[in-house]
């Protein structure tokens, strides 16, 4: 197989096309991120990446906590939406006609509307360079049941987009095994 090189600032794929709510109150804010990834499973920790010059950057900074809202393929439209406009100029639960709902834990409000979401508390943030991760803690999940198998995401009802170089994506076929099937 024969192979080019390509530039090492490609991303992995798929990413999703994730909605943190960050800030509290009248300040809580909508950003859409791709940077957001699942780093250890006990303790639970997602590790998400913002830009300095992002509105949400100085809230995440304020306020040490956010929450991961997953929106539906039918929810693209708000997820593109949050993900091109500014808190700075406009309040985008007001403009989409989303609503907060009370967290467990954390003092950030979730996105009632959309299905899954994962409270989660920064314990420790690096600076890398054009972004900077903040490494979450996960204290709290909540999904819309429709979504859920053996207390897990059922891969069956599995409709949430996936970003993949500046696409949207929809991942249509389904489970195709499941983990160890290739030693059974
Ligand atoms: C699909 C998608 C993925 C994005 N991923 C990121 C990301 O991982 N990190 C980031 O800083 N900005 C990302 N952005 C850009 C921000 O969502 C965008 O600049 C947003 O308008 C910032 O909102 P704010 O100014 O209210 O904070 C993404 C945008 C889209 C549409």
């Amino acid at each position: 197989m024969k192979k080019i090189k390509l530039s090492p600032k490609i991303s992995t794929f798929p990413m999703p096309a994730a909605v943190i709510s960050i800030g509290t109150g009248e300040e809580a804010n909508l950003i859409t991120l791709a940077y957001v990834g699942k780093v250890c499973f006990d303790p639970p920790i997602i590790a998400v990446s913002i830009q300095p010059k992002r509105f949400s950057y100085k809230l995440i900074e304020k306020f040490g906590e956010f929450v991961i809202n997953y929106p539906t393929i039918e929810q693209l439209r708000e997820t593109d939406y949050i993900g091109t406009r500014s808190g700075r100029d406009i309040n985008k639960w007001k403009e989409l006609n989303l609503t907060k709902e009370k967290a467990s834990v954390v003092q950030v409000p979730m996105v009632k509307e959309f299905p899954w979401n994962m409270e989660c508390k920064v314990i420790k943030k690096v600076e890398f360079g054009s972004h900077v991760c903040y490494f979450g803690k996960v204290v709290a999940t909540h999904s819309d049941p429709n979504y859920v198998k053996n207390e897990t995401l059922d891969p069956d009802k599995f409709n949430f987009p996936a970003y993949i170089a500046g696409n949207y994506l929809e991942l249509k076929k389904g489970a195709l095994g499941t983990h160890g099937f290739s030693v059974d």
